[in-house]
């Protein structure tokens, strides 16, 4: 077939040239303890009703939580929040909550301090997308704080470098 001869090393550099904004989706686990991850794999879907999909890899820990939450919050990036990026890259990022401070949003999703934007949602629907998943959620609630987004482009992080 075609599309043997692409390999994920070939797909990752590929696509590490389209430049994206950097959120953690969050959400609670079933003791109520704040979970999240880095994610970039998120885009707009649809604005009347208002969707947004957000893809996660299959084993992902934040992706159990969040199904059985039933709801995400995408925290949009600052341009100075690298390393929390890199924090909530990470496997089960407890640690991570320590270097950002929260509160609850509609959903009790946390809610990242100084993220330029917010988007509260419930799972509307998911799908399979090979390794991934794929969770539409349904916007219930959003904030737009406004300031330079964290960009994160061929596998490293950058800054647009003007006032937003
Ligand atoms: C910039 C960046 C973007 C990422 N985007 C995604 C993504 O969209 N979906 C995903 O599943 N993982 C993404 N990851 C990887 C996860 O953050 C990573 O696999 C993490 O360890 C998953 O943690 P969890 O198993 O606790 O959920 C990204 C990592 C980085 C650094």
């Amino acid at each position: 077939m075609l599309t043997d001869a692409v390999t994920p090393e070939d797909l990752r550099h590929a696509m590490g040239h389209f430049a994206t904004g950097v959120t953690v989706i969050t959400a609670r686990d079933a003791a109520g303890a704040p979970v999240g991850t880095t994610a970039n794999a998120v885009t707009s879907l649809s604005l009347d009703p208002p969707l947004i999909l957000a893809c996660f890899a299959r084993e992902s820990l934040t992706l159990a939580h969040v199904r059985e939450h039933g709801a995400f919050a995408v925290n949009v990036l600052a341009s100075h929040h690298a390393d929390a990026s890199t924090a909530f890259a990470k496997r089960g990022a407890a640690e991570a909550w320590q270097l950002v401070e929260h509160r609850d949003g509609r959903t009790n999703s946390p809610r990242v301090h100084d993220a330029i934007a917010v988007l509260d949602c419930v799972v509307e629907q998911r799908l399979p997308g090979g390794d991934h998943e794929i969770l539409i959620g349904r916007v219930v609630d959003v904030e737009a704080a406004g300031g330079a987004p964290l960009v994160y482009w061929r596998g490293a992080y950058a800054n647009l470098e003007r006032a937003a």
